[in-house]
């Protein structure tokens, strides 16, 4: 069993101290085995919003892997930073963290995507970069569970999600950001395999849109997948939504959700 807390869009900079404070309190209660986040650490991709970000990290309760969001790179009005030097903040201040991260234990394998573009700001795409990379990992990986994780959710095509392609690779689990809402669903590939992906809301940042700030608690013990998604009470964090799926015969299938009351 493995306990994977997945966070997003934490916006170092346009936080709000309280939320931050009570998000690291719920992850040390929690104790998750691995922490994932999924882009846009920072509003600007200042120095000293990745500062923030920085300590932030280093008060979690266990090893995090990150991959950038499109606000963790310089901005446009930065043109020259951001053709030539695009990541060099993140790297400056984020040394031990790869922009392609991969964990690996017994259990699961966990394969960092980044996804974001210096030409756009928005938009990402799945790229053959990606699928190669995580061909690569995947072709090493012995564990029964693995799960990719990149900052954008690509918009869907005629000619079906985009993450079918992770799904055909065996991908069990996709976290993403981004959009700043939280929703958890089964991809199901038209060669019959299937994936959960899990989007996040904005872990702590003021920039909300549809959703309260929150974060996913997902615990893996095969052939389950229960996705928790933690919420901000104005006071606290509590369990708003969970999700259960089950994997029976090779596929993924979402378990009767249920809304559960306030913990
Ligand atoms: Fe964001
Ligand atoms: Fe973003």
């Amino acid at each position: 069993m493995r306990l994977l807390a997945h966070l997003s869009d934490l916006h170092f900079g346009r936080t709000d101290a309280r939320v931050v404070e009570s998000l690291l309190a719920d992850l040390h209660h929690h104790r998750p085995d691995l922490i994932a986040i999924s882009g846009d650490l920072t509003q600007r991709a200042k120095s000293h919003q990745f500062a923030e970000a920085r300590q932030f990290l280093d008060a979690l309760p266990a090893p995090a892997v990150i991959v950038p969001g499109n606000h963790d790179l310089a901005p446009l009005y930065r043109p020259l930073n951001r053709l030539f030097r695009p990541r060099a903040k993140f790297h400056r201040h984020l040394p031990d963290h790869e922009p392609w991260p991969v964990w690996q234990d017994e259990e699961i394998t966990v394969i960092g995507l980044d996804s974001t573009r210096h030409l756009r700001w928005t938009s990402g795409k799945l790229r053959s970069i990606h699928l190669d990379h995580v061909d690569t990992v995947l072709a090493e990986a012995t564990t029964p569970v693995k799960v990719a994780f990149l900052h954008h959710p690509p918009a869907e095509s005629p000619s079906g999600h985009p993450f079918e392609a992770l799904a055909e690779r065996g991908v069990d689990l996709i976290l993403t950001g981004h959009v700043h809402k939280a929703h958890a669903e089964v991809i199901r590939a038209n060669t019959g395999q299937s994936c959960v992906l899990v989007q996040a809301s904005t872990a702590c940042s003021t920039r909300l849109r549809e959703d309260a700030n929150g974060y996913g608690l997902i615990r893996i013990d095969m052939p389950e997948i229960e996705v928790t998604l933690r919420g901000w009470s104005g006071a606290a964090f509590h369990t708003t939504h969970q999700v259960p799926f089950t994997r029976t015969t090779g596929e993924w299938r979402p378990r009767k959700g249920h809304v559960t009351p306030p913990a």
